[in-house]
């Protein structure tokens, strides 16, 4: 069956990594049908409005969405089109490569982040001059579906357990609650839960990052760590993510359009053809999925590579890389 696949380049970058990330797409065994729309500052110049209606419809109504990255209007893009797709979990992988300069070579970590409540639920008050306040969100219901989507993630690949970090000893309600459903969930699912403190993590993960494989967070928490993560592997146009909905997703870099180098074809497209892997992999497309991430991976390690890198070679030279490989 075919898959709809709504397509945002943005502003700056966006405009030259998207287009790659779709050649390779393109290029997969995959039945899709591309439908591009528009976000972002120049929109935003043009029109008033930053996100429009038609562009959040679409994304709605599509199977998936890649998108590149936009501009001072990051906020009222992204938060909006991860509603538009009923995003529970923002899966974030932090995984250092043979051939770029990490901090911590051996990290590879899965961050599955709640996406929806938590502090970032939108409930802040001024209560008067003196006085604001914030209320936290956690469900049980958003916190088991948080849970069933890691335990399918672990067991899709064979692992047995996930870690969940938490501060229930200090938020005893409502981390508590959010712990108490995650590890509920797990123990249903015959799987294991290793719960480790959010602040301790912090101190574990970039001494060791090797002991951790798919970390489960409440949404701010998991906001920091997997920035914490990213620094640990270096470069930050490696970074893959995709915000999943029970059938529908948004895939992007974790970078942003990237001013400095924008309109110079030298942005490094890697995190959004990872990204694209992602989408596929969404969509059932394992095998292409798979496929694409390795040839990145070999392009990484061999070249050629994008300034930020190191090298040299410019957006169309590292895609038609990972093409050939393919
Ligand atoms: P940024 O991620 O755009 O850039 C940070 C640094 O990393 C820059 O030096 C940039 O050249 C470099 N960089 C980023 N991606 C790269 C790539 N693929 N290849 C090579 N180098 C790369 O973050 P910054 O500078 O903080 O924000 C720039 C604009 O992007 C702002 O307007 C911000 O609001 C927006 N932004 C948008 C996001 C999104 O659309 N998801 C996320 C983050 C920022
Ligand atoms: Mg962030």
């Amino acid at each position: 069956m075919t898959d709809d696949i709504v397509v945002i380049e943005g502003d700056g970058i966006g405009q030259e990594v998207v287009p790659a990330a779709i050649e390779v797409l393109e290029a997969v065994d995959a039945d899709f049908r591309f439908t591009s729309a528009r976000a972002g500052d120049a929109v935003l110049d043009e029109t008033g409005e930053a996100l429009p209606q038609e562009t959040y419809d679409a994304v709605a109504a599509a199977d998936a969405t890649l998108f590149g990255a936009v501009g001072e209007t990051a906020a009222d893009v992204i938060l909006p089109l991860r509603e538009a797709v009923d995003s529970f979990v923002n899966v974030r992988p932090a995984k250092a490569y043979p051939g770029v300069d990490a901090l911590r070579p051996e990290t590879d970590v899965v961050f599955l982040r709640e996406n929806t409540e938590g502090v970032y639920a939108g409930h802040e008050n001024r209560l008067s001059d003196d006085l604001s306040t914030l209320t936290r969100v956690v469900t049980t219901s958003a916190s088991e579906r948080l849970a069933r989507f890691a335990c399918d993630y672990i067991e899709e690949r064979g692992m047995d357990g996930f870690h969940v970090a938490h501060k229930a000893n200090v938020m005893r309600e409502t981390d508590g609650r959010f712990l108490g459903a995650v590890e509920r969930v797990a123990d249903e699912r015959g799987l294991e839960t290793e719960p480790v403190l959010i602040d301790a993590f912090a101190t574990h993960l970039p001494l060791d990052p090797g002991q951790f494989e798919v970390v489960v967070c409440p949404n701010l928490a998991g906001d920091i760590l997997s920035d914490l993560a990213a620094g640990l592997v270096g470069g930050l146009g490696l970074l893959p993510s995709a915000n999943i909905g029970s059938d529908n997703g948004l895939f992007e870099a974790v970078h942003g359009s990237a001013p400095d180098i924008a309109g110079q074809g030298v942005a490094n497209p890697s995190a959004t053809i990872l990204s694209a892997a992602m989408l596929l992999e969404h969509l059932g497309y394992e095998a292409a999925g798979a496929d694409v991430r390795t040839a990145v991976e070999e392009v990484l390690a061999e070249g050629p590579r994008t300034p930020d890198l190191g090298g040299d070679a410019t957006t169309e030279d590292v895609t038609a890389a990972v093409l050939e490989r393919l």
